[in-house]
């Protein structure tokens, strides 16, 4: 860590509520956590769709593009991942004090680091949704042949055959996108979005 005692944080005096007000908005993370090929960036690419169509003002970060370019330097050892995750949180939050509803998907597959980007927020603006899809359904669909090439040791540390998935247990939302069409997996999302008042219902619109 370096010695930041001679930075000193400066008031910007457009804060988060004035961005967030004029968005008409709660600036929220929607967190997908989950193993690769369970549905993550389908299930959260469509719940943006939804939330933009809505007039939310919407971004998302996923695991496969991020990886391309801010964290193109980083591998998938556990000190790499819990990096990649630091940097998403520290990015996530920032687009937050924007006013934007941001969607991430991410493996994630260490508690105590969601609970490190729970903790870089404020209570309730972290809405952690465990996408809850059996290993071996994740591994039939194999979208991208890397379980096959894990199975086969041509890649080490592959979340859930030589690396661990750690489940959460104080999630907010749970979805089974191998049970669900994706319509209905949207609509349970805005379903208890609503709940969490991230997102405006029928009363308080
Ligand atoms: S995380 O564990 O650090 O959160 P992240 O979500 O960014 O992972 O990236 C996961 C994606 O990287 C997977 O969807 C998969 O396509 C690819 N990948 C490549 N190598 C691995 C690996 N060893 N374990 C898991 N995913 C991998």
């Amino acid at each position: 860590m370096n010695d930041m005692s001679n930075v000193v944080w400066h008031e910007w005096s457009v804060d988060k509520s004035m961005r967030a007000m004029r968005f008409n908005q709660k600036p929220t993370l929607i967190w997908f956590t989950g193993l690769s090929g369970s549905g993550k960036s389908t299930s959260a690419c469509a719940l943006e769709k939804k939330l933009f169509s809505m007039n939310y003002n919407t971004y998302s970060l996923d695991g496969d593009n991020i990886r391309h370019g801010l964290c193109s330097d980083l591998g998938f050892n556990n000190h790499d991942r819990n990096e990649n995750i630091r940097r998403v949180g520290e990015v996530a939050k920032l687009m937050l004090d924007a006013g934007f509803i941001v969607v991430a998907s991410f493996i994630s597959p260490f508690i105590r680091e969601r609970e490190m980007v729970r903790k870089m927020l404020k209570p309730g603006e972290f809405v952690e949704v465990y996408v809850n899809t059996r290993i071996s359904v994740c591994e039939q669909r194999d979208p991208k042949g890397l379980y096959k090439r894990a199975r086969d040791g041509e890649i080490k540390n592959f979340t859930g055959i030589d690396s661990p998935y750690e489940p959460p247990r104080n999630h907010e939302i749970e979805i089974n996108p191998g049970e669900k069409s994706i319509d209905e997996i949207v609509d349970h999302l805005l379903k208890e979005l609503g709940q969490l008042r991230v997102i405006r219902t029928g009363r308080d619109s």
